[in-house]
């Protein structure tokens, strides 16, 4: 394949970036969580050729990228309930997994052939004008190789799959920084990834929420015990510093990186998996990156959640 193309965030590269994705190429996105790795939803090969340029296991299901709520009602049944949580948290970063709908027109890699499937609306511009120009829905992963640190910068996305995809629209750094929270609306309310949307915001309007999945038997790949793993070591809630870590902080003290000096925890998300590759590429192969302690309430919980797939053993 020739090389990645690095197209720019205006209406003459979201044209090109959605001829690419017609033509059945494969385009990354960004969104306001992290990057996405796109590919024709409806399209066999293409579905087929995103897991194969992740090296992402096949029964991991995909999301399904929507530009509006009525692109989303052809793909799955909305009931009241999942039609409320919808109009109070889309667009943005949520996911929304319902009851797949027969005649939806999706390959069925995208759901793992899964009776339910995952559907997000973004809120970034570029991601909605890019679901507007190609016009029907986008299977999008984050768009990087499967296990390591996400990519919330274009130039992370080439670093992990260039000359494996067609091109990368490039809109510079994501504000959210953390995946979208995956909620489970297939039957009771299910957390099956937290995210970008904290647990608290949704219970605020569902009541309590139950915490789903498990990690030998992963509905969501966030929940294989190893994910987002730089090359280091990562040591959590490190509150003295062994000699020759990097120390990523959070909050004030010192630090070689700090998530947020202001103890800010959605400046932190913002910063963490750029930071992580700082902190990967200072502590060196066989090095050791030790991570100050991040409270676990609203955006934290993603963190930490990240934060401790990032430090699991690996393989
Ligand atoms: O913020 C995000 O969600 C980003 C951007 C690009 O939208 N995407 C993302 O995709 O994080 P990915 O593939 O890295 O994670 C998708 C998650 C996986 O954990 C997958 O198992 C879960 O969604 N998933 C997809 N379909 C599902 C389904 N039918 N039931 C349960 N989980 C599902
Ligand atoms: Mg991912």
């Amino acid at each position: 394949m020739p090389e990645t193309l690095r197209l720019s965030a205006d209406p003459d590269g979201i044209a090109r970036a959605a001829a690419l994705l017609r033509a059945g190429g494969l385009v990354a996105f960004p969104t306001e969580t992290v990057y996405g790795l796109g590919g024709d939803a409806a399209d066999d090969r293409a579905v087929a050729r995103i897991f194969e340029a992740k090296g992402r296991p096949r029964f991991n299901p995909l999301i399904a990228h929507v530009a509006d709520l009525a692109m989303a009602e052809r793909l799955a049944v909305f009931d009241d309930w999942a039609r409320a949580v919808a109009a109070a948290f889309w667009p943005g970063p949520l996911t929304l997994v319902l009851p797949l709908r027969a005649d939806a027109g999706l390959s069925p890699l995208v759901t793992a052939e899964l009776p339910t499937v995952a559907i997000r609306l973004p809120a970034h511009p570029v991601a909605q004008a890019l679901l507007r120009a190609f016009g029907g829905p986008l299977a999008a992963p984050s768009a990087n190789p499967s296990g390591k640190v996400s990519p919330t910068r274009a130039e992370h996305v080439v670093e992990g799959l260039s000359g494996r995809i067609e091109a990368v629209v490039d809109g510079g750094a994501c504000a959210v920084g953390v995946e979208s929270t995956i909620l489970g609306l297939d039957g009771a309310p299910a957390l099956l990834r937290p995210g970008g949307v904290p647990v608290e915001a949704l219970e605020a309007l569902l009541g309590a929420i139950a915490t789903g999945g498990d990690a030998k038997k992963p509905n969501a790949p966030g929940q294989l015990a190893s994910h987002y793993a730089p090359g280091a070591a990562v040591r959590l809630n490190a509150v003295a510093v062994h000699p020759g870590e990097v120390r990523l902080g959070f909050g004030p003290g010192a630090a070689d990186l700090n998530l947020s000096p202001a103890g800010d925890l959605v400046q932190a998300a913002a910063n963490l998996f750029h930071m992580l590759r700082q902190a990967d590429a200072l502590a060196g192969p066989g090095g050791t990156i030790a991570v100050a302690p991040v409270p676990e309430a609203g955006l934290g919980r993603a963190i930490n959640d990240r934060l401790r797939r990032a430090a699991a053993p690996r393989g």
